[in-house]
């Protein structure tokens, strides 16, 4: 089989993060036979330097192609002040779009080797593994209107506008409902229906799907503010987690801070399965950004991106075993004391980007 990637490393760490991806993919090429066939484009300040837009089309048809884009990370103080539409992370909303990559996965998982790191005490987030599964492409981000009005009278209104329709929802329910049958079964679906009719109907389409194709799943509806409280209190509670888009943009950067540092956080993110082949359009990305405070100096943590690409062995090449290798060889080299400046603790020995990325593919 030949696997297609498009690697989008971007700008700052993007690149120096992706360095280390390349380094696992040359592995599974020689030695395992994986077959991955590598392609590489601009996106972010880069593409903009390049050619004046923050992707071009050529790169976005090898991306619509593709059978994944690996995306680095964008933008930087170079490009603060570039036109809003070629601003950098106009290449990442580009993308999402014309893919469609309605679905965002956002794990939240606690190395044990690293739960003294967390925000909370260690022993409420030791072995968390939880999923957050957030609507990317509707809701209050994209409703019209959304306009500031002049009201003549000194004053503004602003409106932004929540809309779901029911297809929206069904599709996100039905991801979540199907990884938490790969997980530990049980989905938690969070909105506010006691002040929002998005809420309402999110809560009876969920309810829906669940009881026509998914009623072997656990399912539990929590308001979305009492999500984020026990998200705080309790998180090792929840399996999969799935809620609106700014719900989700929230609750998904809460339970970042659960696992300790940004350099450890992968995601994905899915559209929709092609009517003949099933297969899913699918972009995976860190989600820290491109940390021009450390770019170029070779100490960006590799991790987030690396378990990036273990998304997408597991999502769109179901390598279950690889991406299940991938991410214990993270583990054990977080386990045996191997750290990047980010996550350095007492007693441990600190490593570069390229040390990291060396260490794991060895483990
Ligand atoms: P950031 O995530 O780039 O950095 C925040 C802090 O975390 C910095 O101190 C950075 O050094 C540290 N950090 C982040 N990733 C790390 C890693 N892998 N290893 C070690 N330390 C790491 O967010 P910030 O500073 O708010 O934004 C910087 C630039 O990145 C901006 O231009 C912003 O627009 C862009 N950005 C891009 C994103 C993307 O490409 N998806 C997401 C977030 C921000
Ligand atoms: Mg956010």
């Amino acid at each position: 089989t030949v696997r297609k990637l498009f690697l989008l490393p971007g700008d700052g760490i993007g690149p120096e993060a992706m360095a280390e991806v390349r380094k696992i993919i040359a592995y599974m090429n020689s030695e395992m036979k994986a077959g991955f066939e590598t392609d590489e484009g601009l996106v972010g300040g880069c593409a903009y330097d390049a050619h004046g837009a923050a992707i071009s089309e050529d790169d976005m048809a090898k991306a619509m192609a593709a059978d994944a884009v690996l995306f680095g990370a964008v933008g930087g103080p170079k490009w603060d002040a570039v036109p809003y539409d070629v601003r950098p992370e106009a290449g990442l909303l580009r993308l999402r779009k014309d893919l469609e990559l309605f679905a965002n996965l956002r794990p939240a998982i606690c190395y044990p080797a690293l739960a003294s790191a967390s925000s909370l005490k260690p022993e409420l987030v030791e072995g968390l593994d939880i999923l957050i599964v957030r609507e990317l492409t509707g809701g209050v981000y994209f409703g019209e209107p959304k306009i500031i009005t002049d009201l003549g009278n000194g004053q503004k209104r602003a409106i932004d506008t929540q809309v779901y329709d029911t297809y929206e929802i069904e599709r996100i329910a039905s991801v979540a409902f199907e990884l938490a049958r790969t997980r530990k079964n049980a989905v938690c679906s969070m909105e506010k229906r006691n002040v929002m009719k998005s809420g309402v109907l999110w809560n009876q389409v969920v309810t829906e799907v669940h009881k026509a194709k998914y009623p072997d799943v656990k399912l539990e509806h929590m308001l979305a503010d009492a999500g984020g409280m026990q998200l705080v209190r309790n998180p090792k509670q929840f399996d999969v987690i799935v809620t609106d888009n700014l719900f989700g943009d929230m609750l998904s950067d809460v339970a970042a801070m659960l696992t300790g540092s940004l350099g450890m956080l992968p995601s994905a993110s899915l559209g929709a399965p092609d009517a003949k082949t099933g297969k899913r359009k699918a972009l995976y990305e860190p989600v820290h950004g491109s940390a021009p405070d450390i770019a170029g100096k070779g100490v960006a943590n590799p991790i987030a991106m690396i378990a990036s690409f273990a998304m997408c062995l597991r999502y769109s090449f179901n390598m279950i075993k690889e991406a299940d290798t991938l991410e214990k060889a993270i583990a054990n080299v977080l386990e045996k004391g191997i750290r990047t400046g980010d996550i350095m603790a007492e007693g441990c020995r600190q490593v570069g980007t390229s040390d990291m990325g060396d260490t794991i593919l060895a483990e």
